[in-house]
Protein backbone atom coordinates (compact mmCIF):
# COMPACT_ATOMS: atom_id res chain seq x y z
CA UNK A 1 0.00 0.00 0.00
CA UNK A 2 1.42 3.51 -1.11
CA UNK A 3 2.10 5.35 2.51
CA UNK A 4 0.34 8.36 0.70
CA UNK A 5 -1.78 9.25 -1.71
CA UNK A 6 -3.95 11.68 -3.46
CA UNK A 7 -5.41 13.34 -0.52
CA UNK A 8 -3.57 11.97 2.59
CA UNK A 9 -3.11 15.79 3.53
CA UNK A 10 -6.33 16.17 5.36
CA UNK A 11 -5.51 12.30 7.73
CA UNK A 12 -3.74 11.84 10.83
CA UNK A 13 -3.86 7.79 10.00
CA UNK A 14 -2.66 5.61 6.82
CA UNK A 15 -5.76 4.13 5.48
CA UNK A 16 -7.07 0.59 6.51
CA UNK A 17 -5.38 -1.87 3.67
CA UNK A 18 -8.51 -3.48 3.05
CA UNK A 19 -10.70 -0.77 2.94
CA UNK A 20 -8.64 1.13 0.63
CA UNK A 21 -7.85 -2.29 -1.24
CA UNK A 22 -12.10 -2.73 -1.11
CA UNK A 23 -12.17 0.87 -2.92
CA UNK A 24 -9.21 0.54 -5.48
CA UNK A 25 -10.87 1.26 -8.93
CA UNK A 26 -7.24 0.94 -10.65
CA UNK A 27 -7.84 -3.03 -11.83
CA UNK A 28 -10.60 -2.01 -13.59
CA UNK A 29 -9.99 1.75 -14.84
CA UNK A 30 -6.72 0.79 -16.28
CA UNK A 31 -8.54 0.30 -19.38
CA UNK A 32 -8.75 4.15 -19.33
CA UNK A 33 -5.08 5.02 -19.17
CA UNK A 34 -5.05 6.27 -22.75
CA UNK A 35 -7.71 8.49 -22.42
CA UNK A 36 -6.62 9.48 -19.17
CA UNK A 37 -3.22 10.63 -20.70
CA UNK A 38 -4.86 12.04 -23.68
CA UNK A 39 -6.79 14.29 -21.78
CA UNK A 40 -4.29 15.04 -18.91
CA UNK A 41 -2.26 16.50 -21.89
CA UNK A 42 -4.59 18.85 -23.52
CA UNK A 43 -5.51 20.11 -19.54
CA UNK A 44 -1.82 21.07 -19.38
CA UNK A 45 -2.33 22.88 -22.17
CA UNK A 46 -5.38 24.35 -21.26
CA UNK A 47 -3.49 25.12 -18.25
CA UNK A 48 -0.76 27.56 -20.47
CA UNK A 49 -3.55 29.18 -22.23
CA UNK A 50 -4.74 30.21 -18.87
CA UNK A 51 -0.88 31.34 -17.69
CA UNK A 52 -0.67 28.87 -15.77
CA UNK A 53 1.84 26.66 -16.70
CA UNK A 54 4.99 28.15 -18.77
CA UNK A 55 5.88 26.53 -22.11
CA UNK A 56 8.52 24.52 -20.27
CA UNK A 57 6.22 23.14 -18.24
CA UNK A 58 3.88 21.77 -20.96
CA UNK A 59 6.76 20.28 -22.43
CA UNK A 60 7.75 18.42 -18.92
CA UNK A 61 4.17 17.21 -18.74
CA UNK A 62 3.29 16.37 -22.24
CA UNK A 63 6.59 14.37 -22.51
CA UNK A 64 6.49 12.71 -18.72
CA UNK A 65 2.48 11.45 -20.11
CA UNK A 66 4.05 9.88 -23.36
CA UNK A 67 6.44 8.28 -21.51
CA UNK A 68 4.01 6.78 -19.40
CA UNK A 69 2.20 5.85 -22.24
CA UNK A 70 4.99 4.19 -23.40
CA UNK A 71 6.13 2.49 -20.31
CA UNK A 72 3.21 0.80 -20.03
CA UNK A 73 2.70 -0.21 -23.33
CA UNK A 74 5.22 -2.22 -23.37
CA UNK A 75 5.05 -3.62 -20.13
CA UNK A 76 1.54 -4.01 -19.57
CA UNK A 77 2.72 -5.21 -15.62
CA UNK A 78 4.00 -2.00 -15.07
CA UNK A 79 0.11 -0.84 -14.05
CA UNK A 80 -0.74 -4.48 -12.84
CA UNK A 81 1.64 -4.44 -10.38
CA UNK A 82 1.20 -0.49 -9.03
CA UNK A 83 -1.14 0.24 -6.30
CA UNK A 84 -2.82 3.48 -6.82
CA UNK A 85 -6.42 3.61 -5.92
CA UNK A 86 -7.53 4.69 -9.66
CA UNK A 87 -5.47 5.26 -13.02
CA UNK A 88 -6.49 9.00 -12.57
CA UNK A 89 -4.11 8.35 -9.34
CA UNK A 90 -1.34 6.34 -11.28
CA UNK A 91 -0.93 8.36 -13.89
CA UNK A 92 -0.01 11.59 -11.35
CA UNK A 93 2.18 9.31 -9.16
CA UNK A 94 3.70 8.04 -12.58
CA UNK A 95 4.36 11.70 -13.74
CA UNK A 96 5.93 12.95 -10.75
CA UNK A 97 8.26 10.02 -10.00
CA UNK A 98 9.53 10.90 -13.41
CA UNK A 99 9.37 14.75 -14.15
CA UNK A 100 9.50 15.82 -10.38
CA UNK A 101 7.91 18.66 -9.18
CA UNK A 102 6.44 20.33 -12.11
CA UNK A 103 3.96 16.69 -12.21
CA UNK A 104 2.83 18.39 -9.60
CA UNK A 105 1.00 21.09 -11.05
CA UNK A 106 -0.74 19.14 -13.38
CA UNK A 107 -4.07 18.67 -11.37
CA UNK A 108 -4.38 22.71 -10.84
CA UNK A 109 -8.01 23.21 -11.81
CA UNK A 110 -9.02 19.95 -11.95
CA UNK A 111 -10.72 17.41 -10.23
CA UNK A 112 -10.48 13.12 -10.61
CA UNK A 113 -14.83 13.49 -11.00
CA UNK A 114 -14.62 15.40 -14.23
CA UNK A 115 -11.59 13.27 -15.38
CA UNK A 116 -12.96 10.01 -15.01
CA UNK A 117 -15.99 11.47 -16.69
CA UNK A 118 -13.71 13.36 -19.72
CA UNK A 119 -11.90 10.05 -19.99
CA UNK A 120 -14.80 7.42 -20.21
CA UNK A 121 -16.55 9.34 -22.70
CA UNK A 122 -13.06 9.48 -24.73
CA UNK A 123 -12.91 5.91 -24.10
CA UNK A 124 -16.84 4.94 -26.00
CA UNK A 125 -15.95 7.45 -28.39
CA UNK A 126 -12.67 5.61 -29.59
CA UNK A 127 -14.27 2.15 -28.69
CA UNK A 128 -17.93 2.41 -30.03
CA UNK A 129 -16.35 2.34 -33.85
CA UNK A 130 -14.83 -1.00 -32.80
CA UNK A 131 -18.32 -2.73 -31.82
CA UNK A 132 -20.07 -1.15 -34.96
CA UNK A 133 -17.21 -2.50 -36.98
CA UNK A 134 -17.70 -5.78 -35.07
CA UNK A 135 -21.80 -5.99 -35.97
CA UNK A 136 -20.66 -4.73 -39.53
CA UNK A 137 -19.30 -8.33 -39.47
CA UNK A 138 -22.24 -10.07 -38.68
CA UNK A 139 -24.48 -8.27 -41.02
CA UNK A 140 -21.67 -8.97 -43.73
CA UNK A 141 -22.06 -12.80 -42.62
CA UNK A 142 -25.82 -12.41 -42.80
CA UNK A 143 -25.87 -11.07 -46.54
CA UNK A 144 -23.44 -13.51 -47.67
CA UNK A 145 -25.84 -16.02 -46.91
CA UNK A 146 -28.76 -13.89 -48.40
CA UNK A 147 -26.67 -13.92 -51.29
CA UNK A 148 -25.58 -17.45 -51.90
CA UNK A 149 -29.45 -18.52 -51.02
CA UNK A 150 -30.48 -16.81 -54.83
CA UNK A 151 -34.02 -17.77 -54.98
CA UNK A 152 -34.40 -20.28 -52.75
CA UNK A 153 -37.31 -20.19 -50.52
CA UNK A 154 -39.15 -21.57 -46.93
CA UNK A 155 -41.09 -20.62 -44.98
CA UNK A 156 -41.62 -17.94 -42.85
CA UNK A 157 -43.41 -17.82 -39.52
CA UNK A 158 -46.56 -15.85 -37.70
CA UNK A 159 -46.76 -17.20 -33.71
CA UNK A 160 -44.61 -19.85 -34.83
CA UNK A 161 -46.51 -21.68 -37.38
CA UNK A 162 -46.21 -21.66 -41.23
CA UNK A 163 -47.25 -18.48 -41.94
CA UNK A 164 -46.36 -17.58 -46.25
CA UNK A 165 -43.41 -18.51 -48.73
CA UNK A 166 -40.11 -16.25 -48.29
CA UNK A 167 -36.81 -15.96 -50.14
CA UNK A 168 -34.21 -17.43 -47.56
CA UNK A 169 -32.21 -14.26 -48.72
CA UNK A 170 -35.62 -12.45 -47.46
CA UNK A 171 -34.74 -13.86 -43.79
CA UNK A 172 -31.42 -13.70 -43.59
CA UNK A 173 -31.70 -9.82 -44.73
CA UNK A 174 -34.42 -9.02 -41.98
CA UNK A 175 -31.47 -10.24 -39.28
CA UNK A 176 -28.82 -8.13 -41.13
CA UNK A 177 -31.67 -4.69 -41.14
CA UNK A 178 -32.21 -5.26 -37.22
CA UNK A 179 -28.37 -5.14 -36.74
CA UNK A 180 -27.63 -2.81 -38.89
CA UNK A 181 -29.96 -0.63 -36.98
CA UNK A 182 -28.38 -1.50 -33.80
CA UNK A 183 -25.20 0.12 -35.57
CA UNK A 184 -27.05 3.61 -35.96
CA UNK A 185 -28.41 3.22 -31.95
CA UNK A 186 -24.88 2.92 -31.62
CA UNK A 187 -24.32 6.43 -33.29
CA UNK A 188 -26.69 7.72 -30.40
CA UNK A 189 -24.73 6.79 -27.65
CA UNK A 190 -21.60 7.77 -29.49
CA UNK A 191 -23.34 11.27 -29.81
CA UNK A 192 -24.05 11.55 -26.29
CA UNK A 193 -21.27 10.87 -25.07
CA UNK A 194 -19.57 13.34 -27.51
CA UNK A 195 -19.57 16.38 -24.97
CA UNK A 196 -16.40 17.43 -22.77
CA UNK A 197 -16.61 18.02 -19.09
CA UNK A 198 -13.86 19.44 -18.42
CA UNK A 199 -14.45 22.96 -16.65
CA UNK A 200 -16.11 21.48 -14.42
CA UNK A 201 -14.29 21.34 -11.41
CA UNK A 202 -15.29 18.93 -8.69
CA UNK A 203 -18.81 20.37 -8.99
CA UNK A 204 -18.83 23.82 -9.27
CA UNK A 205 -16.60 24.86 -12.49
CA UNK A 206 -13.12 25.98 -12.07
CA UNK A 207 -11.03 29.69 -10.85
CA UNK A 208 -8.73 29.44 -13.56
CA UNK A 209 -9.60 30.90 -16.94
CA UNK A 210 -9.47 27.59 -18.44
CA UNK A 211 -10.87 27.76 -22.55
CA UNK A 212 -13.44 24.74 -22.66
CA UNK A 213 -13.51 25.39 -26.35
CA UNK A 214 -10.08 25.00 -27.16
CA UNK A 215 -9.98 21.39 -24.80
CA UNK A 216 -13.11 20.09 -26.66
CA UNK A 217 -11.16 20.86 -30.24
CA UNK A 218 -7.96 19.54 -29.01
CA UNK A 219 -9.90 16.38 -27.44
CA UNK A 220 -12.44 16.01 -30.71
CA UNK A 221 -15.62 16.79 -28.65
CA UNK A 222 -18.00 18.36 -30.82
CA UNK A 223 -19.94 20.04 -27.60
CA UNK A 224 -18.96 21.25 -24.21
CA UNK A 225 -21.09 20.22 -21.27
CA UNK A 226 -23.30 22.77 -20.08
CA UNK A 227 -23.38 22.55 -15.98
CA UNK A 228 -20.90 21.78 -13.79
CA UNK A 229 -23.29 19.94 -11.53
CA UNK A 230 -24.68 18.17 -14.01
CA UNK A 231 -21.64 17.23 -15.35
CA UNK A 232 -20.21 16.06 -11.98
CA UNK A 233 -22.37 13.24 -11.54
CA UNK A 234 -23.92 12.70 -15.00
CA UNK A 235 -24.11 9.12 -16.80
CA UNK A 236 -26.71 9.12 -18.52
CA UNK A 237 -23.92 8.65 -21.59
CA UNK A 238 -23.36 5.53 -20.27
CA UNK A 239 -26.62 4.24 -19.71
CA UNK A 240 -27.30 5.09 -23.29
CA UNK A 241 -24.13 2.75 -24.24
CA UNK A 242 -25.92 0.10 -22.00
CA UNK A 243 -29.15 0.01 -23.76
CA UNK A 244 -27.36 0.01 -26.72
CA UNK A 245 -25.40 -3.03 -25.64
CA UNK A 246 -28.55 -4.65 -24.14
CA UNK A 247 -30.65 -4.25 -27.34
CA UNK A 248 -27.97 -5.62 -29.21
CA UNK A 249 -27.65 -8.86 -27.29
CA UNK A 250 -31.28 -8.94 -27.47
CA UNK A 251 -30.72 -9.15 -31.07
CA UNK A 252 -28.22 -11.65 -31.18
CA UNK A 253 -30.42 -13.87 -28.70
CA UNK A 254 -33.47 -13.82 -30.89
CA UNK A 255 -30.90 -14.76 -34.11
CA UNK A 256 -29.62 -17.46 -32.20
CA UNK A 257 -32.60 -18.48 -31.40
CA UNK A 258 -33.78 -18.89 -35.06
CA UNK A 259 -30.33 -20.44 -35.75
CA UNK A 260 -30.36 -23.35 -33.33
CA UNK A 261 -34.88 -24.14 -34.20
CA UNK A 262 -33.54 -23.81 -38.00
CA UNK A 263 -30.79 -26.66 -37.37
CA UNK A 264 -32.83 -28.84 -35.37
CA UNK A 265 -32.94 -32.40 -36.51
CA UNK A 266 -37.27 -30.63 -36.38
CA UNK A 267 -36.86 -27.76 -39.04
CA UNK A 268 -33.51 -29.52 -40.82
CA UNK A 269 -33.63 -26.01 -42.53
CA UNK A 270 -29.64 -25.84 -42.15
CA UNK A 271 -26.53 -27.69 -41.48
CA UNK A 272 -24.13 -26.03 -38.53
CA UNK A 273 -20.86 -26.61 -39.46
CA UNK A 274 -19.02 -29.22 -37.72
CA UNK A 275 -16.29 -26.27 -36.45
CA UNK A 276 -19.29 -24.34 -34.86
CA UNK A 277 -20.96 -27.63 -32.94
CA UNK A 278 -19.94 -29.54 -29.82
CA UNK A 279 -20.86 -33.57 -28.89
CA UNK A 280 -21.98 -34.84 -26.47
CA UNK A 281 -20.17 -36.77 -23.74
CA UNK A 282 -22.88 -39.58 -23.26
CA UNK A 283 -24.79 -39.43 -26.46
CA UNK A 284 -22.85 -40.24 -29.88
CA UNK A 285 -25.37 -38.65 -32.17
CA UNK A 286 -25.29 -34.98 -30.76
CA UNK A 287 -24.44 -32.13 -32.68
CA UNK A 288 -25.07 -29.07 -30.20
CA UNK A 289 -25.34 -25.42 -30.91
CA UNK A 290 -23.68 -24.61 -27.50
CA UNK A 291 -22.22 -21.30 -29.09
CA UNK A 292 -25.52 -19.75 -29.97
CA UNK A 293 -26.96 -20.80 -26.50
CA UNK A 294 -24.05 -19.32 -24.69
CA UNK A 295 -25.19 -16.03 -26.90
CA UNK A 296 -28.49 -16.43 -25.88
CA UNK A 297 -28.11 -16.92 -22.32
CA UNK A 298 -25.63 -14.12 -21.98
CA UNK A 299 -28.04 -11.64 -23.62
CA UNK A 300 -29.93 -11.85 -19.87
CA UNK A 301 -26.97 -10.90 -18.21
CA UNK A 302 -26.19 -7.73 -20.64
CA UNK A 303 -29.94 -6.59 -19.90
CA UNK A 304 -29.06 -6.93 -15.78
CA UNK A 305 -26.12 -4.68 -16.26
CA UNK A 306 -28.46 -1.95 -18.28
CA UNK A 307 -30.93 -2.55 -15.46
CA UNK A 308 -28.45 -2.61 -12.89
CA UNK A 309 -27.26 0.42 -13.75
CA UNK A 310 -30.33 2.46 -13.54
CA UNK A 311 -31.19 0.94 -10.36
CA UNK A 312 -27.58 2.70 -9.28
CA UNK A 313 -28.17 5.94 -10.58
CA UNK A 314 -31.66 6.46 -9.70
CA UNK A 315 -31.19 7.16 -5.60
CA UNK A 316 -27.94 9.31 -6.24
CA UNK A 317 -28.71 12.88 -5.40
CA UNK A 318 -26.74 15.87 -7.65
CA UNK A 319 -23.40 15.58 -8.18
CA UNK A 320 -20.51 13.15 -8.03
CA UNK A 321 -21.10 9.92 -5.43
CA UNK A 322 -18.53 7.22 -5.61
CA UNK A 323 -21.51 4.84 -6.80
CA UNK A 324 -20.64 6.17 -10.13
CA UNK A 325 -17.34 4.30 -10.14
CA UNK A 326 -19.00 1.01 -10.67
CA UNK A 327 -20.00 1.76 -14.06
CA UNK A 328 -16.59 1.05 -15.67
CA UNK A 329 -16.55 -2.37 -14.36
CA UNK A 330 -20.82 -2.95 -15.71
CA UNK A 331 -19.84 -1.07 -19.22
CA UNK A 332 -16.21 -3.22 -20.39
CA UNK A 333 -18.50 -6.63 -19.50
CA UNK A 334 -21.30 -5.32 -22.21
CA UNK A 335 -18.96 -4.16 -24.32
CA UNK A 336 -16.80 -7.15 -23.97
CA UNK A 337 -20.05 -10.10 -24.63
CA UNK A 338 -21.13 -7.52 -27.20
CA UNK A 339 -18.17 -8.10 -28.97
CA UNK A 340 -17.42 -11.81 -28.38
CA UNK A 341 -21.25 -12.62 -29.45
CA UNK A 342 -21.64 -10.73 -32.61
CA UNK A 343 -18.25 -12.43 -33.56
CA UNK A 344 -19.36 -15.84 -32.40
CA UNK A 345 -22.75 -15.61 -34.20
CA UNK A 346 -20.80 -14.28 -37.21
CA UNK A 347 -18.70 -17.28 -37.55
CA UNK A 348 -21.84 -19.36 -36.97
CA UNK A 349 -23.69 -17.55 -39.55
CA UNK A 350 -21.28 -17.56 -42.21
CA UNK A 351 -20.75 -21.33 -41.80
CA UNK A 352 -24.23 -22.59 -42.07
CA UNK A 353 -25.46 -24.60 -45.21
CA UNK A 354 -28.58 -24.53 -46.64
CA UNK A 355 -30.69 -27.65 -46.90
CA UNK A 356 -32.75 -25.84 -50.17
CA UNK A 357 -35.16 -28.85 -51.01
CA UNK A 358 -36.19 -28.82 -47.08
CA UNK A 359 -36.78 -25.33 -46.98
CA UNK A 360 -39.11 -25.75 -50.39
CA UNK A 361 -40.69 -28.73 -48.86
CA UNK A 362 -41.96 -26.87 -45.51
CA UNK A 363 -42.84 -23.77 -48.12
CA UNK A 364 -45.08 -25.51 -50.29
CA UNK A 365 -48.12 -26.84 -48.16
CA UNK A 366 -51.46 -25.67 -46.87
CA UNK A 367 -49.27 -21.97 -46.37
CA UNK A 368 -49.99 -21.36 -50.13
CA UNK A 369 -53.88 -20.67 -48.55
CA UNK A 370 -53.17 -16.86 -49.34
CA UNK A 371 -52.19 -17.12 -52.93
CA UNK A 372 -55.62 -18.93 -53.47
CA UNK A 373 -57.45 -16.40 -52.09
CA UNK A 374 -55.73 -13.86 -53.85
CA UNK A 375 -56.27 -16.10 -57.03
CA UNK A 376 -59.86 -15.64 -56.63
CA UNK A 377 -59.68 -11.97 -55.75
CA UNK A 378 -58.14 -11.66 -58.90
CA UNK A 379 -60.73 -13.06 -61.07
CA UNK A 380 -62.98 -10.78 -59.22
CA UNK A 381 -64.32 -12.48 -55.81
CA UNK A 382 -64.38 -9.98 -53.02
CA UNK A 383 -61.09 -10.40 -50.48
CA UNK A 384 -63.70 -11.70 -47.28
CA UNK A 385 -65.22 -14.27 -49.96
CA UNK A 386 -62.67 -15.48 -51.38
CA UNK A 387 -60.49 -16.32 -47.86
CA UNK A 388 -63.58 -18.19 -46.62
CA UNK A 389 -63.48 -20.81 -49.67
CA UNK A 390 -59.77 -20.76 -49.49
CA UNK A 391 -60.02 -21.66 -45.88
CA UNK A 392 -62.39 -24.14 -46.72
CA UNK A 393 -59.78 -25.79 -49.22
CA UNK A 394 -57.93 -25.65 -46.48
CA UNK A 395 -59.47 -27.54 -43.90
CA UNK A 396 -60.85 -30.11 -46.64
CA UNK A 397 -57.20 -30.67 -47.63
CA UNK A 398 -55.92 -30.78 -44.33
CA UNK A 399 -58.62 -33.28 -43.30
CA UNK A 400 -57.51 -35.95 -45.83
CA UNK A 401 -53.85 -35.40 -45.17
CA UNK A 402 -53.50 -33.93 -48.46
CA UNK A 403 -52.16 -30.43 -50.33
CA UNK A 404 -52.65 -28.73 -53.16
CA UNK A 405 -50.49 -30.82 -55.23
CA UNK A 406 -53.40 -33.55 -54.80
CA UNK A 407 -55.91 -31.25 -56.26
CA UNK A 408 -56.78 -32.20 -60.01
CA UNK A 409 -58.76 -29.26 -61.59
CA UNK A 410 -61.89 -30.76 -61.14
CA UNK A 411 -61.33 -30.99 -57.61
CA UNK A 412 -60.54 -27.27 -58.02
CA UNK A 413 -64.06 -26.14 -60.33
CA UNK A 414 -65.93 -28.58 -57.52
CA UNK A 415 -65.34 -24.81 -55.27
CA UNK A 416 -65.62 -22.33 -57.61
CA UNK A 417 -66.35 -21.55 -61.49
CA UNK A 418 -63.14 -19.01 -61.22
CA UNK A 419 -60.20 -22.08 -61.34
CA UNK A 420 -59.29 -23.05 -64.82
CA UNK A 421 -55.38 -24.62 -65.44
CA UNK A 422 -53.86 -21.16 -64.18
CA UNK A 423 -54.17 -22.22 -60.81
CA UNK A 424 -51.53 -24.94 -60.99
CA UNK A 425 -48.77 -22.40 -61.43
CA UNK A 426 -49.80 -20.30 -58.93
CA UNK A 427 -49.96 -22.03 -55.81
CA UNK A 428 -46.16 -22.83 -55.84
CA UNK A 429 -43.83 -21.03 -53.38
CA UNK A 430 -41.95 -19.70 -56.32
CA UNK A 431 -45.15 -18.06 -57.70
CA UNK A 432 -46.22 -16.75 -54.15
CA UNK A 433 -42.55 -15.12 -53.80
CA UNK A 434 -42.89 -13.87 -57.02
CA UNK A 435 -46.63 -12.25 -56.32
CA UNK A 436 -45.16 -10.01 -53.57
CA UNK A 437 -44.82 -6.69 -55.21
CA UNK A 438 -43.54 -3.95 -52.64
CA UNK A 439 -40.59 -2.74 -51.62
CA UNK A 440 -39.96 -3.93 -48.41
CA UNK A 441 -41.42 -7.46 -49.36
CA UNK A 442 -40.16 -11.18 -50.58
CA UNK A 443 -40.28 -10.33 -53.90
CA UNK A 444 -37.33 -11.22 -55.87
CA UNK A 445 -36.62 -7.84 -57.73
CA UNK A 446 -37.23 -6.34 -54.43
CA UNK A 447 -34.92 -8.70 -52.40
CA UNK A 448 -32.47 -7.80 -54.52
CA UNK A 449 -32.69 -4.44 -54.30
CA UNK A 450 -32.02 -4.56 -50.83
CA UNK A 451 -29.41 -6.95 -50.94
CA UNK A 452 -27.71 -4.46 -53.15
CA UNK A 453 -28.40 -1.38 -50.39
CA UNK A 454 -27.16 -3.52 -47.15
CA UNK A 455 -23.99 -4.39 -49.03
CA UNK A 456 -23.83 -0.50 -50.50
CA UNK A 457 -24.25 0.27 -46.67
CA UNK A 458 -21.59 -2.06 -45.56
CA UNK A 459 -18.81 -0.73 -47.75
CA UNK A 460 -19.31 2.85 -45.79
CA UNK A 461 -19.20 0.74 -42.34
CA UNK A 462 -15.55 -0.32 -43.16
CA UNK A 463 -16.12 -4.21 -42.27
CA UNK A 464 -13.10 -6.08 -41.68
N1 LIG B 1 -12.33 6.16 -9.56
C1 LIG B 1 -13.35 7.18 -9.55
C2 LIG B 1 -14.51 6.73 -10.42
O1 LIG B 1 -14.34 5.84 -11.20
C3 LIG B 1 -12.79 8.44 -10.06
C4 LIG B 1 -13.40 9.66 -9.47
C5 LIG B 1 -13.14 9.71 -8.04
N2 LIG B 1 -13.47 10.94 -7.43
C6 LIG B 1 -13.47 11.05 -6.13
N3 LIG B 1 -13.70 12.17 -5.64
N4 LIG B 1 -13.27 10.00 -5.36
O2 LIG B 1 -15.60 7.23 -10.34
Amino acid sequence: MSASNLWSGRFDAAPDADVFAYGKSLPVDKRLLDDDLTASAAWARALGKAGVLKAADIDAIVQGLDAIRAAVHADAALIDRADDEDVHSFVERELIARIGDTGKRLHTGRSRNEQVSVDFRLYLRRRIPEIQTTLAGLVAALAGQAESAGQAVMPSYTHMRRAQPVLVAHMWLAHAQVFRRDCERFDAARAEADVMPLGSGAIAGTAYDIDTAFLAGALGFTRVTANSIDTSGDRDFVAAFLFACAMTMVHLSRLAEDVILWTSEEFGFFELDDSVATGSSLMPQKKNPDPLELVRGKSGKVAGLLSGWLMTMKGLPLGYNKDLQEDKAIAFEAEDTVIACARTTATVVRTLTLRAEVTRAAASGLLLATEVADYLVHKGMPFRTAHELSGRIARDLYAAGHDYTAMALADWRRYSEHFDETIFAAVTPEAAVAARLTPQSTGPHAVRAALGDINTWLRGEHTS
